[in-house]
């Protein structure tokens, strides 16, 4: 490849959001497969073997990690000890690429949260969620019901920027969940809001669509707290559409009325 298309590929590479590289060695994505090798000559049946010890190993250490995860989360009893407990964590893989951990901002008494899928570029350099282009427009959306994100706490499902935006794996999802948990259990909102169909499927335990889900209450409950939690359309994808802001616009009016109830007696 010439300098000139080297340089238009990268313009185009940070066009689309990919601004770091996640192997050393290129891989052609286009590439015929390789040749299935013949099939082996059949052979006599012999025993069932035993299960191999590397993949019993890597089994037990998933379930430790997520125990240990959950353990270290819950023994958190304040928002800053959570905070310092997810930056010293080393369970999820999300960890080595971004720039630095974007845990929740915000009132930590607030009576609404709200939870996106994952930080963006923005969110990564700067170390808060929701303050790129989403942000402003989630802002905007506050204001159509008289709230200041000061007066809200906002939080991303996984607190690391995934490489080039991608969708965050169940995996790296699950290694973080208890620390989501944990933060919705200490700021222990009236209200939660899932931005988007990746956070509503994450937090409301559901496979539907986000335009049937969006706009229903739900409810979001941890093994010691619960509370009612609503869809609606992630900020990106009204950027996309904006046609769908009335939809969104509509949601914002339900939580508002919610929140205009007088909070339930402790
Ligand atoms: N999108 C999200 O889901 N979260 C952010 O923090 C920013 C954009």
């Amino acid at each position: 490849m010439d300098d000139m298309v080297d340089r238009d590929l990268l313009r185009w590479y940070a066009d689309v959001g990919v601004d770091c590289a996640i192997d050393e060695t290129p891989h052609d994505r286009f590439a015929a497969p390789a040749p299935e090798p013949a099939p082996e000559p059949a052979r006599p049946a012999a025993p069932a073997p035993a299960p191999a010890p590397a993949q019993v190993t890597t089994a037990a250490t998933t379930a430790d990690s997520a125990d240990a995860a959950r353990d270290t989360a819950a023994a958190a009893a304040t928002l800053e000890a959570l905070r310092a407990s997810l930056d010293a964590f080393e369970g999820c893989a999300l960890k080595r690429t971004a720039t630095q951990l974007v845990f929740g901002d915000g009132d930590p008494d607030a009576r609404v949260m709200f939870v996106g899928e994952a930080p963006g570029r923005e969110e990564d350099r700067q170390g808060l969620p929701f303050v790129g282009r989403s942000g402003q427009l989630l802002e905007r959306m506050l204001a159509t019901i008289g709230l200041e994100r000061s007066a809200t706490y906002i939080a991303n499902v996984v607190p690391w920027r995934p490489p080039g935006n991608r969708t965050p794996t169940p995996q790296e999802t699950a290694a973080c969940r208890p620390f989501l948990d944990r933060q919705i259990e200490l700021v222990a909102p009236e209200v939660v809001v899932c931005l988007g169909g990746a956070a509503a499927k994450e937090m409301l335990a559901t496979s539907e669509g986000i335009l049937r889900l969006r706009g229903q209450w739900r409810t979001f409950a941890t093994p010691t707290f619960e509370t009612r939690a609503m869809a609606t359309l992630h900020p990106a994808y009204l950027l996309r559409q904006p046609a769908q802001k009335r939809l969104a616009w509509r949601d914002m009016l339900t939580v508002k009325e919610a929140l205009d109830r007088p909070p339930p007696k402790a």
